[in-house]
């Protein structure tokens, strides 16, 4: 039987014609620069309320399913918070072992199920492409949190947001982004990638031969004209950008070990190397960081991934209010 009418258990309240009401967010595709500027505004927002009152009712009464087939830190509670401070609350699944998914339920049964309990589910999962499945099955809202080595959209608005912050808005334009390491593994380049490519920017690719950035993305980047080179030495790009991307060797996605262990420790961004980086520029990481990035500086101003995780609650806060009728 279809059950694709609209439920009649829809709380009161929600603006229905809003732009994003009722959306999934799969992929940056999804985004216009207009749409930025919205997401940003409202993420500014959102910052001075927390910074304000703390938690507060926008969302109150709305639950939140949080469904991670893989780990994560940041993403997980970042979301967990994000609806809290709204006034929500949340349904953790985090490890879905513990879930009938190990009795051999479906992505798109457990998804229809959570939907009978939550207002907007949040996915986490091994398979590129599992977020729009999820989302074909769903009448909630699905946000992408991450799936295989495709996209991590919310991650790339976060990122995109926090050079905003730091770097000024008005500077993007012109801009030199420079991207390190797992370039072929990494979803969160892959999803920068073709966000940044919104803006008049240059894009640099610094990683090993068999870690380069998929075809896929560079053909849809160069599609918007914007200019990309890639590098084998970080020294050869360094001085000119503005922003260095560091990300993690990807060891879970590897399928022959031996090839991690040759690539493991291509590179390592230090307070020595960083000597020959503008002094106005940022250093981001989507994070966990394994070696890539050595402790010792941290306490430069540049650092900014710390900061960084503190934007993508905000950002978070910004999504879950648009796609449920409430920004
Ligand atoms: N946390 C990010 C991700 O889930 C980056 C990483 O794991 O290295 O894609
Ligand atoms: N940046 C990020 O996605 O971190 P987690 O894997 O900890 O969620």
């Amino acid at each position: 039987m279809p059950t694709q009418s609209p439920s009649p258990h829809l709380p009161f309240g929600e603006n229905k014609n809003a732009a994003w009401y009722g959306k999934d967010i799969i992929s940056v595709k999804q985004f216009s620069r207009a749409d930025l500027e919205y997401v940003f505004g409202v993420a500014h927002e959102m910052r001075g309320m927390v910074e304000r009152v703390g938690t507060f009712d926008l969302l109150k009464g709305k639950i939140l399913a949080n469904l991670f087939y893989e780990p994560s830190t940041r993403t997980s509670s970042s979301f967990t918070a994000a609806m809290e401070r709204l006034g929500g609350s949340v349904i953790p699944i985090n490890e879905v072992k513990y879930s009938s998914v190990s009795k051999g339920e479906s992505l798109p049964d457990t998804i229809r199920t959570l939907e009978c309990y939550a207002d907007v589910i949040v996915l986490r999962h091994p398979e590129t492409g599992s977020a729009a499945i999820a989302a074909k099955a769903a009448r909630k809202p699905v946000i992408n949190a991450g799936d295989g080595v495709g996209e991590h959209p919310t991650q790339a608005l976060l990122d995109t947001f926090t050079i905003f912050e730091e770097l000024g808005a008005g500077q993007v334009d012109g801009m030199t982004v420079t991207m390190l390491g797992d370039l072929k593994y990494g979803r969160t380049v892959h999803s920068l990638a073709r966000l940044l490519s919104l803006f008049k920017v240059r894009l640099n690719y610094v990683s090993p031969d068999i870690l380069k950035m998929p075809k896929e993305v560079m053909d849809e980047v160069a599609e918007k004209g914007i200019p990309q080179a890639e590098f084998s030495k970080l020294e050869d790009v360094l001085p000119e950008s503005d922003v260095l991307y560091v990300t993690r060797v990807q060891k879970e996605r590897f399928e022959d070990p031996a090839d991690y262990e040759k690539v493991k420790n291509s590179f390592v961004v230090d307070t020595e190397i960083m000597k020959t980086a503008k002094k106005e520029m940022i250093v981001m990481h989507p994070l966990p960081r394994v070696t890539e990035i050595s402790m010792d500086f941290d306490d430069d101003p540049r650092a900014a991934y710390f900061r960084q995780m503190e934007y993508g609650l905000y950002v978070r806060m910004a999504l879950l209010a648009m796609v449920l009728g409430k920004a």
